[in-house]
Order: structure tokens, then C-alpha cells, then sequence
């Protein structure tokens, strides 16, 4: 396993260089270098004798069907977009993994047929929607989303074209039933597994998610010559609700649902500039929580709150939501295989809660869907020192084989 755990962890290098900016590494949903994604995965796969095809929402799927296998198969897959300035790991380890897991099922001649998927889109960096990839694979992408607009102006339906594909042929990438489940690997992202010295952990289940943009609207201005008193500072609004926000949900929410997090981590203000007073202010807000809710009776708090802040201070304010995603729980039969592949490894046997999204919650709600965390060190994730230690990647792949072997003997 040693040497598929070295080329998996130099594919994620690689790929992390191929990048929108130059120096760091940031590839959102459909961006350019994703092509270059797409070629180094297309070799990996067609190597392995895979049928490799790109859907029309721009997920690389390859499929392995030895000679004699029934109709069904098994899915694996993750991520290839990123955050801007992102690590090397975060979804691109999954896929990488996903591809030597096909590279065992070979050579031990299981005959099991797979379904790799590189989900095209996964954070929700270009459009404010995460999960577009896995919305399309199971049948929910919803199309009033084509005429939805990238920062630069771009509609999605014209990023899709520009990339090659054809937004009218999305229905057609959606799974049928002939699928026995979805598994995706992923580091862990958080700091659990290295604190209690544990290389795989198995996913209980996916916290749910809100995701707004909100607008404050005021009056763009001369700094010099416009007294405080008569200003509608667009960015002065935002940033009042901001520390709100960090104080509602520390303060407050916290002690009444612990573990609740939000996060403000974008702001667009116009013009931006050091001498002109904003006018306006784009913000993202994002509330994350096991019961939905708890979830909701804080995002319209907080709502009440901007509304408030915005009246007081005489400028417009709207919102949207983007997203709103449930809890999900993984399949419990599929963990158990996950587990007992684990235990056969002499691995502890960990179970853990994810607070990051997946497309693994998005799977569930239509196939039975498992995940598998690698320890992330120093538990960090979404920032360029992300890493990934070799002996835990061995770990997860020495899962894949047991795995594997117990699910071919089950289908088979
Ligand atoms: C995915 O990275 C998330 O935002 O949880
Ligand atoms: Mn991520
Ligand atoms: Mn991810």
C-alpha cells in the first residue's frame, strides 16, 4: 500500500498547483485549470482500464466493471474545487483514494463494479451553492440556479457552455437504482483523531447548514467632507451586525444549543476604496447545527437583528438564502462494514460527527452513503499547511481493501 498511498499523496500535490491564481491554490467550480484536473485523472483512470466520461455539470466520472459483474455498483468519489487558498487534500485526497480503491478491487479480482466520481463542485465558492456536483448526480439540481451570476457577472448555464458542457443535459447525469451505495473519503478537517492518536475515524453523520447572502445598502460618499453624523456607512451596518452575530452566538446560542457555530467570512464592500464612504455591503453567513430548528430560530434572530441595525442607521437591507441543508445520518449498514473493515485492520474503531459539509449529505438523501475521516494534522483544513500524513493514507487504504473484500462477498 505504501507505494498507492505515495502517488495518491503526489496527485493531491499536483494538483494543487494546477490553480486559478498564481502561488496559492484556489480552482473554483469550472475555472480553467479544471481541465487540467480532469486530464491528470482521466490518465489515472484510464489506466486502470476505467471508462472515464464527464457529465453535463461537469463531474469526471469513471466507471470499473469487470467481465461477469451484475447490474449494480458501488460509488466513490469526492471533491475537486477548492477554497481560495486552499490545501492540497480537502476533496482531491478522496478522489485520488477513491481511484486506488478501484486499483485494489483489480488486482484482488473482486468482482465488484465502481463508479468513481470527481464531484465538479463542492465549497459553493463561485455561485454561493455548495453541492451543484452531487445535486445534479441525484437527481435535485435545481435549474432556476443556470441564471444565477459568478462575481465576475457570469451566469452558471454560460460557465457550463464555456467549459464544454451542456446544462440541458443535466437530468441525464442522475443515478438510477442500480447503485449499492456512495462511500467518499475525506480528512477529518478538525483536530480529534491527532489529539487521541487515531489514523481512520467512520462518519456518524453530517451537521446541518444555512447559508445566506445579505446586502446592506447605503449612500457612497466623500470621506473627507461628510460628517459622521450624516453618513449611511454601508460597512459600518455590516460590521456592527458582524460582532453581533459573534456575540449572539457565543453568548447566547451556545449556552441554549451547544456547538452551534456561524461565520461571516466574506465581505464585498463598493467601491472599496480608502477615501469613499460604502455604499454597499455583500455579505456571507453561514449557521451550522444539528436541529434545524434551533438552526432557523437563530438565523431569523439574527436576521431581526440586521433589519434593526439597518433602520437605525437609515440604510436598505435584503437577504437570500442559498442553501439549507438538513442533518444527515450515514447509512448504518455500510458503517458497520466500514467499521468492521477497520477492526479486521487492527485500527481503533472511532466513530465521529462531521461539522463540514460533504457530498456525502447530499448522496444520503438518495443512496445509502458511509465516509471514512483520515486524521488531518495539527487539525487543520481550508488554509495551504492542510496535510495528510502517509502512514494514515496506508491506514485508509488497507480499510479499502477489507472493506471491499466484505462488500463483493455481499453483493457478489
Ligand atoms: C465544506 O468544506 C464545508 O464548508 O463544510
Ligand atoms: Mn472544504
Ligand atoms: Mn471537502
Amino acid at each position: 500500500m505504501k507505494e498507492r498511498a505515495e502517488r495518491a499523496i503526489a496527485d493531491c500535490k499536483r494538483i494543487a498547483l494546477m490553480t486559478e491564481e498564481p502561488g496559492r491554490t484556489t480552482r473554483r467550480y469550472l475555472t480553467e485549470p479544471t481541465h487540467a484536473v480532469h486530464a491528470l485523472l482521466r490518465e489515472r483512470m484510464e489506466a486502470l482500464g476505467m471508462k472515464v466520461a464527464v457529465d453535463a455539470v461537469g463531474n469526471l466520472r469513471g466507471m470499473w466493471r469487470p467481465r461477469g459483474t451484475g447490474a449494480k455498483r458501488l460509488l466513490l468519489g469526492s471533491h475537486i474545487d477548492t477554497v481560495p487558498d486552499a490545501g492540497a487534500f480537502d476533496g482531491v485526497l478522496g478522489v485520488m483514494l477513491a481511484i486506488e480503491w478501484v486499483g485494489i478491487a483489480k488486482e484482488l479480482r473482486l468482482p465488484l463494479a465502481i463508479e468513481v466520481i470527481a464531484f465538479s463542485e463542492e465549497e459553493g465558492m463561485r455561485y454561493g451553492v455548495p453541492f451543484l456536483g452531487s445535486r445534479a448526480v441525484t437527481g435535485t439540481f435545481d435549474a432556476a440556479m443556470l441564471m444565477w451570476r459568478d462575481a465576475d457577472g457570469e451566469t452558471m448555464d454560460a460557465a457550463m457552455r464555456a467549459f464544454g458542457l451542456d446544462p440541458a443535459k443535466i437530468e441525464d447525469a442522475a443515478i438510477g437504482d442500480d447503485v449499492i451505495g456512495f462511500v467518499e473519503l475525506h480528512i477529518e478537517q478538525g483536530p480529534v483523531l491527532e489529539a487521541e492518536g487515531i489514523p481512520v475515524a467512520v462518519v456518524e453523520g453530517i451537521t446541518g447548514q444555512t447559508r445566506l447572502t445579505l446586502q446592506f445598502t447605503g449612500q457612497a460618499n466623500h470621506a473627507g467632507t461628510t460628517p459622521m453624523h450624516l453618513r449611511r456607512d454601508a460597512l459600518a451596518a455590516a460590521a456592527e451586525w458582524i460582532t453581533k452575530v459573534e456575540k449572539q452566538i457565543c453568548k447566547t446560542a451556545s449556552t441554549t444549543d451547544p456547538g452551534i457555530v456561524a461565520t461571516v467570512g466574506r465581505v464585498v464592500a463598493e467601491p472599496n476604496a480608502g477615501n469613499v464612504i460604502a455604499g454597499s455591503a455583500e455579505l456571507s453567513f453561514e449557521i451550522r447545527y444539528g436541529a434545524s430548528a434551533a438552526r432557523h430560530r437563530w438565523t431569523k434572530k439574527l436576521l431581526a437583528n440586521a433589519e434593526a441595525i439597518a433602520k437605525r442607521r437609515g440604510i436598505g437591507f435584503d437577504w437570500a438564502e442559498r442553501l439549507d441543508q438538513q442533518t444527515v445520518r450515514m447509512d448504518r449498514r455500510l458503517s458497520t462494514m466500514l467499521k468492521a473493515a477497520v477492526r479486521a485492520c487492527g485500527y481503533p474503531v472511532r466513530t465521529i460527527p462531521s461539522g463540514a459539509g460533504h457530498d456525502a449529505m447530499v448522496m444520503a438523501a438518495r443512496v445509502p452513503t458511509a465516509m471514512l475521516f483520515l486524521r488531518s494534522p495539527g487539525g487543520i483544513s481550508h488554509h495551504p499547511t492542510e496535510s495528510v500524513l502517509e502512514e494514515d493514507v496506508e491506514a485508509s487504504l488497507n480499510v479499502g481493501r477489507e472493506f471491499l473484500v466484505r462488500l463483493a462477498n455481499r453483493v457478489g
